[in-house]
């Protein structure tokens, strides 16, 4: 692999021994892959503050000094870690203060986070703590290198914002931040962004069940490959498209698509191909709708519904006014709870619009930070949960063993107050 005489420096230690092991690992990571050289990078979205009992026992043995070392450069040494070198965020993480007394989750560990955050955050990691970084300020630009984790943020990244990034890991992410470099492989080239298989809706799809559903759809059928999807699509917006990315990269692998005059790498269909013949289209149509539907809804049982979870991946702000319009001047069943995730940066909106007091005062709860498959927690004894989240209803019951539905936004509110679960595709 090509270095640079920057990244030699590095490697040698030049700038300290943090560094040197951080371009170790990248090029130990690039050469796995046959990348050629590494590519620069100033946007970095990682995760570094989530808690865990092995990142308390690396604290306890070394600090948190030891706790990068080992868990974001893959070194068993207590390296001393500077300033990160380019713009750095911490995505999703575990629950914070504000579920105390809402979610079962344990408060070492939220107080491990909290002294993480302090640490990390002096270091110039920014705290946004969502899995939607590009909701909150941090945008890149199309053609921008950018090192990524979270695949429904990474899918959003290449696909919607034209940035180009693979799905990172932790230690290729804590490497990145302090050399501001990241193996130029995969999606770091055009050759390897183009489309691979075409989709043609053939049922319209608006709002964010049918973008999910088609998203689901297109995962499932391409796995790890690069979808086009054309056909009766109305203009989708950014809610839309957080769903059908985070969808397509739960059924599958994708992390990056193309809709032909809505995604900026494909003005057209035979662009989205780079000019290789155009493959059939694959239907999408009202057959395979419901089959989706169904098959997202195959892990309900009973209707009686404990728990509804909203803000999969985190919620717009247009997602937490359209629930607390649906709650206005309702109550919640009494044996079931709601929980909205939001990134705290759209709470504080929230807050002053007067929206967060209407969702607690129907009984809801408008959680920040993290969400019930990342903490593994959910309400006390939930047995059943509703969503209008393709990738939440995909994950959550396998890793809390619970019942699922998924239907639309009015679905589950109409749940959370009635205890029902009477979703039905409409
Ligand atoms: Fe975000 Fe959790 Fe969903 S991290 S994408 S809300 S599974």
């Amino acid at each position: 692999m090509q270095l640079t005489d920057s990244d030699k420096a590095m490697l040698d230690g030049e700038e300290g021994p943090a560094v040197a092991a951080a371009m170790d690992l990248l090029v130990r990571y690039g050469r796995a892959l046959d990348a050629e050289r590494l590519c620069d990078v100033r946007n970095v979205a990682g995760t570094m503050t989530q808690p865990s009992p092995v990142k308390a026992r690396l604290v306890r043995e070394g600090g948190w000094d030891k706790a990068y070392s080992v868990i974001n450069l893959d070194c068993d040494d207590a390296l001393e870690i500077p300033d990160m070198r380019v713009p750095t965020c911490q995505l999703q993480q575990s629950f914070g203060p504000d579920s105390v007394g809402i979610a079962p989750y344990p408060k070492e560990l939220i107080e491990l986070q909290s002294d993480a955050e302090s640490f990390y955050g002096r270091k110039g990691v920014n705290i946004l703590a969502t899995c939607t970084p590009y909701q909150v300020g941090n945008i890149p630009v199309r053609g921008e290198h950018v090192a990524w984790m979270e695949s429904s943020a990474v899918v959003y990244a290449n696909s919607v914002l034209g940035a180009r990034t693979n799905c990172e890991g932790g230690a290729s992410t804590g490497s990145a931040s302090l050399t501001g470099r990241i193996p130029c492989w995969g999606n770091h080239h055009p050759e390897n962004r183009y489309g691979t298989h075409l989709i043609e809706a053939r049922t319209p799809v608006e709002g964010p069940l049918d973008w999910g559903m088609l998203g689901y759809f297109a995962g499932g059928l391409v796995q790890e490959e690069r979808p086009v999807v054309t056909g009766e699509l109305k203009q989708p917006d950014l809610l839309d498209l957080k769903h059908f990315g985070a969808a397509a990269a739960s059924s599958g692998g994708v992390e990056i698509y193309h809709l032909p005059g809505v995604t900026p790498e494909a003005p057209t269909t035979e662009a989205a191909f780079g000019g290789a013949a155009v493959p059939e289209a694959v239907p999408y149509g009202e057959r395979e709708r419901r089959s989706v539907y169904e098959d997202l809804n195959s892990q309900g049982d009973c209707t009686d519904v404990d728990f509804v979870l909203l803000g999969c991946p985190h919620a717009s702000l247009d997602q937490v006014r359209d629930t607390a319009q649906l709650l206005d001047g309702k109550r919640l069943h009494s044996g079931t709870q709601l929980w909205l995730m939001v990134p705290r940066a759209l709470r504080t909106t929230a807050d002053r619009n007067g929206w967060t007091e209407i969702i607690e005062r129907a009984g809801g709860r408008v959680l920040t930070d993290s969400c019930p498959a990342m903490s593994r927690s959910a309400p006390p004894g939930t047995k059943v949960f509703a969503t209008d989240s393709a990738k939440q209803a995909h994950y959550l019951p396998a890793i809390l063993g619970i019942e699922a539905w998924f239907g639309t936004l009015e679905d589950c509110v109409s749940a959370a107050v009635t205890g029902r679960w009477k979703g039905d595709l409409r």
